[in-house]
């Protein structure tokens, strides 16, 4: 490996993204981005103006005007949001807000600025491997069974939440969650963090 590595890691809720692109991050001394924060977070911005998740001309106008900020913390327009985006209203409005095409135009052109302005990172989401960095240095597909996902969200959002969400996110037209075709297909069901962790740096 040459240079500092874009790893892009994707996959359906509960699959193990978050943790292991973390771990991930942290072992090579990388940034991580949450892509699934930024779509939280306007559609939190959404609900807590009033606005319908599905009026697309409003919703596209609150993502092209945010300020948003996704690290260790997540921020929109200066509200701290880090824990209120993870609710079930959030959840349940979220794919809503990352079906309307403008609103992927708008998040995906912030992804990229991101990357372009550090020497590699961890980005996790749903089309990171196929559509924002599709030169990715090596790209990840996460998933794990049905029960296991589930029983991972658990905390903040029900197992038909979870399905139904999974369900809106691979059928919508706007760049479904889908397996790039050289993307390391990973099973996460019953492995620990630091095994899965492993196999994802062996392929760097
Ligand atoms: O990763 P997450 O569950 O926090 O993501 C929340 C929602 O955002 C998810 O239901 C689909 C959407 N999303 C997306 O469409 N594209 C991404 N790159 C990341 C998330």
């Amino acid at each position: 490996m040459t240079g500092s590595p874009l790893i892009a890691i994707d996959g359906p809720a509960g699959a193990g993204k978050s943790t292991v692109s973390r771990a991930v991050a942290e072992r090579l001394g990388l940034e991580r981005l949450d892509t699934g924060a930024m779509y939280r977070s306007v559609a939190w911005e959404a609900l807590h103006r009033g606005v319908d998740p599905a009026d697309e001309a409003a919703v596209s106008e609150i993502a092209a005007t945010a300020d948003i900020e996704v690290g260790p913390g997540v921020s929109i327009n200066g509200a701290d949001v880090t824990h209120a985006i993870r609710t079930p209203e959030v959840s349940r409005a979220v794919s809503i807000v990352a079906a309307n095409p403008a609103v992927r135009r708008e998040l995906v052109t912030r992804q990229r600025r991101w990357a372009a302005g550090r020497s590699g990172g961890v980005v996790e989401g749903r089309d990171i491997g196929s559509v924002v960095f599709p030169d990715a240095t090596v790209k990840i597909y996460l998933t794990a069974s049905p029960e296991e996902r589930a029983r991972r969200r658990g905390h903040d959002e029900s197992a038909d939440g979870v399905a139904t969400r999974d369900r809106l996110d691979s059928t919508r037209q706007a760049s479904p969650l889908t397996q790039a075709l050289d993307a390391h297909v990973l099973d996460t069901t019953g492995r620990s963090v630091e095994d899965v962790v492993e196999e994802v740096l062996s392929w760097l």
